[in-house]
């Protein structure tokens, strides 16, 4: 059946403005002011954005990590995604060593297939660069439409790889049409900071914190960025912490170098006091790299606005705090790294993004949906609101209050970072090809909805789209 949403305000990346957008078959087949009724199911937007669903580039649901595996799966993930409006996640796929990619990429199916509610896709880790891996690469570019490799810089002796990894996954990408992403920490320094820290007796939540200081992240950020200048390659750093990381990108990019950058809400709103909270609370403030000092905030917003940085992803990696973070009691090594975010992404970047004046309603857009569109092969398809694009519609009140809390989310854990936070501004209606998975804040989404998605190379779908009003 048709739907036509009346009477909302448009916003995309670039404009903001009035129109009606009739949606047939999954897919946006009319913008504008005069559209016919013609049967279609009237959805009243009054007062509200109609908003690109949300492009998540950066979630691990059901992910084996730090002897336990993440809360969240691709069940409880996308509901939650699709409730604070995200109705594209990006998940990364881990590889074993000695394993095929083939068998790590079914693995992810396996766990995704039958539970997504909302589109989603796979980025790949490279743990290992050698000729069955390179064998490999272009099938899994031309046939399972993965186009982004993931490289770990830190965890060493656990998902670790070497330069020689980095450097040669570059030069692959390069050659076959995939954007490499970084996770930029050193991880040879931390480890040892981390060991002399636990000698010293060391063992409370913060030390995650001065273990991992963000030296080591703008040295990682600053190497990974050469090597991609000397492989003439392109490449994605993941959750920015700190402006050390930060300016080593801005840094790069005025070099020449074709890097982005994506931080978190977590980096933007939390910081390192978090991690002194007592009765071992602070250890649900682990993230790696660690949150910092307040007065990077600043930097990373300016960052935002200006397109030093270009997205913000969730880095949902969700674990109880009774039974998993408590892992980590007497050993902050111990703590699994993460936290509960997909479902309050949009939300935190409009509230404290847009209401509070630092970045724009069309940055906003872009930031949480256009950019990682574009950058990782879905782009026009996801990421817009234009014709003949996928109908991944939100409907966003940006008057509504609510406060964040545990008590009300739909993740599967046990608390929330951001627990007590006000925020302005939330989703009403979510549509997924024309679909709702949320309508007037309930869940009326099906599991198994959410479809695979093939993307296509690096830079093959930058193109930019007409809208074509009515
Ligand atoms: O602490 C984090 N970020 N956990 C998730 C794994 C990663 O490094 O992205
Ligand atoms: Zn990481
Ligand atoms: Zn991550």
């Amino acid at each position: 059946m048709k739907k036509l949403i009346k009477n909302g305000t448009i916003v995309t990346a670039t404009d903001t403005y009035h129109a009606d957008l009739l949606i047939e078959n999954g897919v946006i087949s009319q913008i504008g002011k005069q559209i016919s009724l013609d049967g279609a199911e009237v959805i009243d937007a009054k007062g509200c954005y109609v908003l690109p669903g949300g492009v998540d580039p950066h979630t691990h649901l059901e992910m084996p990590f730090g002897g336990t595996v993440t809360k969240d799966d691709f069940e409880t993930g996308t509901i939650a995604a699709a409730f604070g409006g995200t109705t594209t996640v990006i998940d990364f796929c881990l590889t074993n060593k000695g394993e095929t990619l083939k068998s790590a990429i079914e693995t992810w199916h396996a766990k995704s297939n039958e539970k997504a509610v909302i589109d989603y896709g796979f980025h790949l880790q490279i743990v290992e660069m050698n000729d069955a891996v390179l064998h490999e690469l272009p099938k899994v570019i031309e046939q399972e439409g993965i186009t982004s490799f993931k490289v770990f810089m830190a965890y060493k002796n656990v998902l670790q790889a070497d330069d020689e990894t980095l450097f040669r996954t570059l030069l692959s990408a390069k050659e076959f049409g995939a954007l490499v992403m970084v996770h930029a920490e050193n991880g040879d320094v931390i480890d040892y900071l981390v060991k002399k820290a636990l000698e010293q007796g060391n063992t409370d939540p913060i030390y995650h914190a001065l273990t991992r200081p963000p030296e080591a992240e703008g040295e990682a950020t600053g190497r990974a960025a050469t090597l991609t200048g000397l492989a003439n390659s392109q490449l994605y750093v993941v959750h920015v912490s700190c402006a050390d990381s930060a300016r080593k990108i801005a840094e790069a990019r005025n070099n020449g170098i074709d890097i982005w950058g994506e931080t978190c809400p977590q980096y933007l709103v939390l910081d390192q006091s978090d991690l002194e909270r007592p009765n071992f609370e602070g250890a649900k403030y682990v993230w790696s790299p660690p949150l910092r000092e307040k007065w990077n905030q600043d930097v990373l917003w300016n960052a935002l606005k200006t397109g030093q940085l270009q997205t913000v992803g969730s880095d949902q990696c969700s674990f109880d705090f009774n039974g998993q973070k408590d892992l980590g009691k007497g050993d902050f090594s111990k703590i699994p790294n993460g936290g509960p975010i997909i479902e309050d992404r949009v939300s935190l970047l409009f509230s404290e993004g847009v209401k509070k004046g630092r970045i724009t309603l069309n940055q906003f857009v872009d930031l949480i949906s256009t950019r990682a569109a574009k950058l990782f092969g879905l782009y026009p398809r996801k990421g817009t609101i234009a014709v003949g694009g996928d109908a991944d519609i939100v409907i966003f009140d940006p008057t509504v209050e609510r406060t964040i809390s545990a008590e009300t989310h739909h993740m599967a854990v046990d608390y929330n970072a951001f627990e007590g936070m006000q925020v302005i501004g939330e989703p009403v209606s979510v549509l997924s090809r024309g679909e709702f998975v949320i309508r007037d804040k309930k869940f009326v989404g099906q599991l198994g909805a959410g479809q695979y998605l093939k993307r296509e190379k690096y830079g093959a779908n930058n193109q930019s789209v007409t809208t074509n009003l009515v």
